[in-house]
Parts: C-alpha cells; sequence; structure tokens
C-alpha cells in the first residue's frame, strides 16, 4: 500500500481517486483538514476498502510512526502543504510550520521506517516529494525555462517554504540515503480546486456576479498543467525515476493571466451565458499587485519526457474547457466550500486591494468606480 499526505486537497484528491481508478494497491490518505482539505473530495471512495482516511498532522511524530509500523507502505507520496502564496503573504507561519518542519517530521518517520525495512521492501520503498516550479523564483520575458539546474531563488513565503522542504529532502537522500523523488511542478488547474486560487476564483466569482480581480496589470505569466496530467506524472516518477533525481513538470502552456481571464469568459459566455447577455469580461477589475509578485513561470519538461516518456495529455484549451464545465456541473460542492472562512478570507485579501490599478486600457472595459466586491458584500 502507499500513504498519501494531503490526499484530501485538490491535486492529492485527484491523485487518490486516480490511482484507485488505476491500481488494486490500496491507499491511506493522512490529512489535517485545514480549510483546503474536504472529505467530500474522496466521497465517491465510501464503501471502497482499498482506501481508508486519517485525519492528521504530518507534524505528529507519534501518529506517522504508528501509521508507518501498522501499515508498512511501500511509499509516501508527499502533497499535504500550505499552497497558496496570497494566505502566504497574510500568514506565513502556518507554511513554515507544515511545509517546513512537517516536511522534516515526515522524513524523520520515513527514515526510521526505512532502517527497519530489508531486501526486496527496503529498495522497493520511495519517498516522493511534490513541489512547485516556484521555488526557482521569477523569469524575465524571453529567458529560457526552467531546468532541473536552475538556482532556486523563491520570492514568497510559500515558495521560500517549499524551497526549504526541498532541500531537507534532498539532504535525507544524500545524508541518511532516504530513497527520495522530487517533482517540481507549474501551475495546476482541473476539478476539485479550492476557490481560491485563479481559475476556480474566476469561474466561481463571474457565475456569482462579482468582480474578477485581476492582480497588476494582468500580464504575469505562468505554465499550466491539468491536473490528470500531474498524477500521471507522479505516478512515472514513483514507478521509474531515478532516486535522488528531481523531475519538472509543465504543460507548455505559458499564459499571461489575463489571456487567462479572457478565455475563461469566453467559455462561461459560450456554456452559461448571463441572463442579460453582457459578456463576463465586463467583470474584470485590474487590482492593486500582490507584493513581490513573480512575473513569469516556465517549466523544461525535457528531462521527464526524455526519461520517463512522460507527455502532457491536455492541451490548455481542452483542460480548461473540461474543468469550466466541471464547476459548472458541481456548483453544489463550490458552495459548500464557499462558506463563512471562506468568506473572511476573501475580505482579507480582497478587500484592501484598490481597483482601477490599469484603468481601462488593456481590456477595453470600464474603469471601475468602487473597490473589490467580495462574495457577501453588496457590490
Ligand atoms: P491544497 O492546499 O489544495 O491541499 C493541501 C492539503 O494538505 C489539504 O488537504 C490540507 O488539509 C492538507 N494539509 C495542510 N497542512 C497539513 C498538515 N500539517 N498535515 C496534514 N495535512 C495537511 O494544495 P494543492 O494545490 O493540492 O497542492 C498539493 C501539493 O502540490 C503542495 O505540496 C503544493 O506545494 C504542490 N503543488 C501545487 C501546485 C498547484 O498549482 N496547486 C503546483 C505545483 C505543486
Ligand atoms: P494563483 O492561482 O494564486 O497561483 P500562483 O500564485 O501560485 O501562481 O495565481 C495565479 C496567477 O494569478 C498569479 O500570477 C496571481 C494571479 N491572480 C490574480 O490576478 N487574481 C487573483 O485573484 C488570484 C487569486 C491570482
Amino acid at each position: 500500500m502507499i500513504i498519501v499526505t494531503g490526499g484530501a486537497g485538490f491535486i492529492g484528491a485527484n491523485f487518490v481517486l486516480d490511482w484507485l481508478a488505476q491500481s488494486e494497491e490500496s491507499v491511506l490518505t493522512l490529512d489535517k483538514l485545514t480549510y483546503a482539505g474536504n472529505l467530500a473530495n474522496l466521497a465517491s471512495l465510501a464503501g471502497d476498502t482499498r482506501h481508508q482516511f486519517v485525519q492528521g498532522d504530518i507534524q505528529d511524530r507519534a501518529l506517522l510512526d504508528v501509521l508507518l509500523a501498522r501499515h508498512r507502505p511501500r511509499a509516501i507520496v508527499h502533497f499535504a502543504a500550505e499552497s497558496h502564496v496570497d494566505r502566504s503573504i497574510h500568514g506565513p507561519e502556518a507554511f513554515l510550520q507544515t511545509n517546513i518542519l512537517g516536511t522534516f517530521h515526515l522524513l524523520e518517520a520515513a527514515r526510521a521506517y526505512h532502517a527497519t525495512l530489508t531486501g526486496e521492501a527496503r529498495d522497493a520503498f520511495r519517498f516522493l516529494h511534490v513541489s512547485t516550479d516556484e521555488v526557482y523564483g521569477s523569469l524575465d520575458a524571453t529567458a529560457p525555462a526552467f531546468t532541473e539546474h536552475h538556482p532556486y531563488e523563491p520570492n514568497s513565503p510559500y515558495s521560500a517554504s517549499k524551497a526549504a522542504s526541498d532541500h531537507l529532502v534532498r539532504a535525507w537522500h544524500h545524508t541518511y540515503g532516504l530513497p527520495v523523488l522530487t517533482t517540481n511542478c507549474s501551475n495546476n488547474y482541473g476539478p476539485l480546486q479550492f476557490p481560491e486560487k485563479l481559475i476556480p476564483l474566476m469561474i466561481h466569482n463571474a457565475l456569482a456576479g462579482l468582480d474578477l480581480p485581476v492582480y497588476g496589470d494582468g500580464a504575469n505569466v505562468r505554465d499550466w498543467l491539468h491536473v490528470s496530467d500531474h498524477c500521471t506524472a507522479i505516478r512515472a516518477v514513483l514507478a521509474e525515476g531515478a532516486l535522488g533525481e528531481t523531475y519538472n513538470i509543465g504543460g507548455n502552456a505559458e499564459m499571461k493571466n489575463l489571456d487567462v481571464v479572457h478565455t475563461l469568459c469566453d467559455l462561461l459566455d459560450e456554456l452559461r451565458p448571463r441572463a442579460d447577455q453582457i459578456s463576463y469580461r465586463t467583470q474584470i477589475r485590474f487590482v492593486t499587485d500582490r507584493p513581490g509578485h513573480d512575473r513569469r513561470y516556465a517549466i523544461d519538461a525535457t528531462h521527464i519526457a526524455r526519461t520517463l516518456g512522460w507527455q502532457p495529455q491536455h492541451t490548455f484549451t481542452s483542460g480548461l474547457r473540461q474543468t469550466v464545465q466541471w464547476y459548472l456541473d458541481h456548483q453544489a460542492w463550490v458552495q459548500e466550500v464557499t462558506s463563512g472562512a471562506y468568506r473572511q478570507w476573501t475580505d482579507m485579501n480582497y478587500g484592501g486591494r484598490v481597483a482601477g490599478a490599469m484603468g481601462t486600457g488593456a481590456a477595453g472595459l470600464p474603469t471601475p468606480e468602487s473597490g473589490m466586491a467580495t462574495p457577501g458584500a453588496p457590490a
């Protein structure tokens, strides 16, 4: 069996569902169920004896030791993290606790467990650490994409905490011989993503008649990968990856944020037009930028393509259409996660942002006259 940390979150839940759809090998999901963890994401596994859920913190070393000794996994796939850059700016401590100290405790527990293994079980054991391209920092418009050899230059509390965790994983391999694998992936999108991240937030706000808050000039570039392609890549790395290696994973889909938002508006105009037939693009507002906002991320995924034969299956066009349709078909899920705590977050993150940072120019839209609307507040 395998243990998956953070398996009630966005990518972790997609991974667990995908894993059990493809394999008979059991999964134990360990998740603290923070605001981002949602057991409803795993509801379709109710009654499936191949899956067990344990609510717990990766900083709880005693719990980790018990779970490893009892279940004797052949792998740990480590997704659990605080994952949202804006939240890390408002409150970095939880990021240091979970992403750095949590990873440290998990590594230590894995090391102690690995020491008890012998023979084939020892050779087969893997610790796969799921990380992000944000550890490499920001690229200029024309700079080559990040390879695995790009220097680490994290700029946000989130990316700094993930960089620190990557370094710990590397060190536990070199110093203690723990059989680790690390993946650094670009921005994911797809079903089950919490509507605090760009794509689900824009879909949610558009349908709720709220402003679509584009930070700065909207020209920041991200590479986008459908979550199902990320899951396939992780399975490939777990199966065939070389010990101690790092694999960059990306979608060959660099997009400016404003272009992503325009595409989302156009898809919604087609699939769920507004009652007044006016485009959702009219809801776009340019707002005060994120502090330290990285300008561009881009991934060179040549290494994983050459060594493991992995390629993304979705294009951004096909993946985004499927994602928008998923959110339209799962509004009850969205309602559930956009509860009270989420409203407090949007008040805090967007309440203080000044709208109209870019005026009318880039989008050809009316200049907003008031501050950001927040869910639950009058527009
Ligand atoms: P998420 O925020 O949706 O989910 C994180 C999960 O971890 C939640 O279920 C949460 O309850 C759980 N968790 C948080 N703290 C915990 C703790 N102390 N102990 C146990 N569980 C805890 O995140 P996500 O977007 O699914 O990202 C998963 C991983 O992938 C993270 O490590 C993230 O850094 C990485 N990643 C994300 C992206 C992306 O675009 N979302 C891209 C590349 C890498
Ligand atoms: P996000 O989904 O938070 O991912 P990350 O910061 O990890 O890349 O943001 C993606 C991009 O979208 C990023 O450049 C910030 C921008 N953004 C907005 O313009 N408006 C928003 O409301 C959010 C949440 C993000």
